[in-house]
């Protein structure tokens, strides 16, 4: 998705164009299978809905949107699968890239990684399932 996503954006027409040059194609079929893909989630939360639990603490973004979505004309099919491809997109490289980061400057500099994993033991205590200790 990433590979492709901007490549039109500095030419709009030279891309209308020749679109494949820009990889629209490859571009529209990713956004078709990702809307399709969380049709099939959203559908999903929408059949495991349990129209009398309200009082029970939602699971994800999902359930709490859809429990809105009766009450309030604002909320809707369409954007609730528009937003989890938003959250999607928008935390997938990003989250990817400063992970990758991460165990880099991690690896490269062990003392901090020592740092961190002491603070992690201090924090989280007995939940941390990789205390140092
Ligand atoms: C390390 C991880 C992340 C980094 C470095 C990052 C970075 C950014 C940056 C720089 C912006 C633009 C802020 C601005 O100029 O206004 C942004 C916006 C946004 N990010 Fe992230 N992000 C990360 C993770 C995530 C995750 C996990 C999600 C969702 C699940 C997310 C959702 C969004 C959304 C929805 C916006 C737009 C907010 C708005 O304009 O109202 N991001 N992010």
């Amino acid at each position: 998705m990433f590979k492709h996503a901007f490549k039109e954006m500095p030419f709009p027409l030279f891309s209308r164009l020749f679109p494949s040059l820009v990889a629209l194609p490859e571009k529209e079929k990713h956004s078709a299978d990702m809307k399709r893909m969380f049709e099939r989630v959203v559908d999903e939360h929408i059949g495991e809905l349990d129209p009398d639990g309200h009082g029970e603490k939602p699971r994800d973004f999902i359930e709490v949107y859809l429990r809105e979505m009766p009450d309030n004309p604002v909320f809707n099919y369409h954007d609730l699968v528009g937003l989890c491809i938003d959250f999607f997109e928008a935390g997938g490289e990003t989250v990817g890239s400063t992970l990758a980061w991460f165990l880099m400057y991690m690896a490269l500099n062990q003392e901090q990684q020592e740092r961190c994993a002491r603070e992690i033991d201090r924090v989280l205590g007995e939940h941390c399932k990789w205390s140092m200790e």
